[in-house]
């Protein structure tokens, strides 16, 4: 997946969104000082920098196999334990952290019920496990109106509906299968706003995640188009996108 972009198209796309969702997960996640906590698949750091708010940078590790988010973080927040390197294998021993947290990150997961498990095992007995994913199987997640627009004109498209935790209840599930107990469910919603249509359609084209793969193999006129239908959907003048996330946080 197309996550091998720069840290600041990342942001523009996706951490506008990301970042108020963070300051709620650690809410969720009940992230207090004093703790030891992992960002798995970290990206640029959005949640990173709400922990290290939280807990200092010395007691915060951050890992993602992307080369650029890595090096984004590594300078952004020095001090941080940042790694390059995938939720399936993490390179920390058992019982490292007390908060294992993975923000938008299960759905991008090869193996998502080995990644839950091991989150759930570089965790303290009495530790937490969270994740969340965004509602793309739903009608609210920040995607929708693009992936909508998408599927008007290419039926055969492959959004974003069917990956790993992202209908209602599937990260319970994936959770279970991994061995976690207490397993409890929420959602969480954010609102992003946005001045023109022009300032929400640009970052799709940028590349990035699902979505901006999708606008970049396109040729010029279908992404007129493309862009033409999505204008159909928006107003033009100032807007705001509600969207929201699936979230679980669980007992090791
Ligand atoms: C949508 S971004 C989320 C980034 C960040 N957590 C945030 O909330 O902004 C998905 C991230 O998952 C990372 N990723 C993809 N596959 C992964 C895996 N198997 N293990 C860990 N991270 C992965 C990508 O490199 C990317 O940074």
């Amino acid at each position: 997946m197309s996550f091998n972009v720069p840290a600041d198209a990342y942001a523009r796309f996706m951490g506008q969104y990301a970042e108020p969702l963070a300051r709620q997960f650690v809410e969720l996640a009940n992230v207090q000082s004093g703790q030891r906590a992992l960002d798995v698949g970290c990206g640029p750091g959005a949640l990173t920098a709400q922990l290290v708010e939280r807990l200092g940078v010395d007691a915060v590790a951050a890992i993602d196999p992307s080369a650029p988010f890595v090096a984004a973080v590594r300078s952004r927040m020095p001090g941080v334990d940042v790694r390059s390197g995938v939720a399936e294998e993490l390179p920390y021993p058992d019982d490292s952290f007390d908060r294992t947290l993975a923000q938008l990150v299960v759905h991008f997961m090869t193996d998502p019920v080995a990644g839950l498990r091991e989150m759930a095992r570089v965790t303290n007995p009495g530790g937490l496990v969270a994740a969340c994913v965004w509602d793309h199987a739903g009608d609210s997640g920040p995607l929708a109106t693009f992936w909508q627009a998408v599927l008007e004109s290419d039926p055969g498209a492959h959004d974003e509906s069917d990956l790993a935790g992202a209908r209602e209840g599937h990260l319970a599930e994936l959770c279970a299968a991994a061995g976690l107990a207490h397993i409890e469910s929420s959602r969480l919603t954010v609102g992003v706003r946005f001045a023109t249509f022009q300032d929400w359609w640009e970052p799709y084209t940028f590349g990035v995640g699902p979505a901006g793969a999708y606008v970049a193999k396109l040729d010029e006129p279908r992404r007129e188009t493309l862009r033409g239908r999505c204008a159909q959907h928006l107003p033009a003048g100032p807007f705001e996108v509600i969207a929201s996330a699936w979230a679980v946080r669980a007992r090791v």
